[in-house]
């Protein structure tokens, strides 16, 4: 469904992401892993269009005209941005709907993309009609993803959900995700928690200093000395 070659991304005279390569296939959820300052973000957002990039991003075989999100976005690229950026003064399901406002697809169907959301995160039905700045971190969390399905992703990046949240939070949000992957969604998922991110991914891809050094399926990422010791801890 998405495939990079040879991505290089470069903020002013510094370059950040180098000669990059990945795919995801049709239904797979794969983990781009790394620490902060990684290059995560900008991959992400390279793949959105939301930044410029050289090297070729192919999406349903077909070349993504490059750096232009709203053309990205219509072909079903959508990315939930990290940190939970929310519309404070809205409600939920205002913020929801805005999910759906910029693709005409998404729009028709909005109603009835509401109700499927509403079925997998119950919470959000609940607190619809109070302003989000009311929502604890972990509710915004699963409103911004929410917010991503209302357009009809077919391909859905998500970038670091676990961001400051407590684990009980982090599982449940966990739990959400792996709702879609059984629904077949296809994922893209930046994580800096490898353990959780290869939990919910069947393979990753790891990043240091906009390097991809590593990937392989979830057991070989999990039973790596070198990922062992840079990640978990062990
Ligand atoms: N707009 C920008 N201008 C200049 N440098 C930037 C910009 N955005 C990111 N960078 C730099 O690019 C590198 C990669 O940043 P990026 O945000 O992609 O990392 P990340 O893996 O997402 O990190 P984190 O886990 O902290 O979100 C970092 O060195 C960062 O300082
Ligand atoms: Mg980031």
């Amino acid at each position: 469904m998405l495939r990079l070659e040879k991505i290089n991304v470069s903020y002013g005279i510094i370059q950040v992401i180098y000669d990059l390569d990945l795919h995801v296939k049709e239904g797979e959820c794969v983990a781009l892993l790394g620490s902060n300052g990684a290059g995560k973000t900008t991959v992400l957002n390279a793949v959105s269009g939301t930044i410029p990039s050289q090297g070729s991003i192919y999406f349903q075989n077909q070349p993504c005209a490059a750096n232009d999100p709203s053309v990205h976005y219509e072909r079903g690229i959508v990315q939930v941005p990290e940190g939970g950026k929310i519309f404070p003064f809205m409600t939920v399901k205002e913020n929801l709907l805005m999910g759906a406002a910029c693709r005409d697809e998404a729009w028709e169907k909005r109603f009835e993309t509401l109700e499927w959301i509403y079925k997998i995160f119950p919470k959000l039905h609940d607190r619809s009609n109070q302003q989000s700045r009311l929502l604890s971190g972990g509710e915004r969390q699963i409103m911004v993803v929410g917010r991503g399905l209302m357009a009809l992703p077919k391909l859905l990046m998500i970038d670091e959900p676990s961001l400051g949240l407590a684990p009980k939070i982090l599982l449940e949000i966990y739990e959400t995700m792996k709702v879609l992957r059984e629904q077949g969604m296809t994922i893209l998922l930046s994580e800096q928690n490898v353990s959780q991110a290869l939990k919910l991914c069947s393979r990753g891809y790891v990043l240091e200093n906009g390097r991809i050094v590593m990937e392989g399926s979830n057991e070989f990422l999990l039973n790596n000395e070198h990922i062992k010791q840079a990640f978990l801890g062990m």
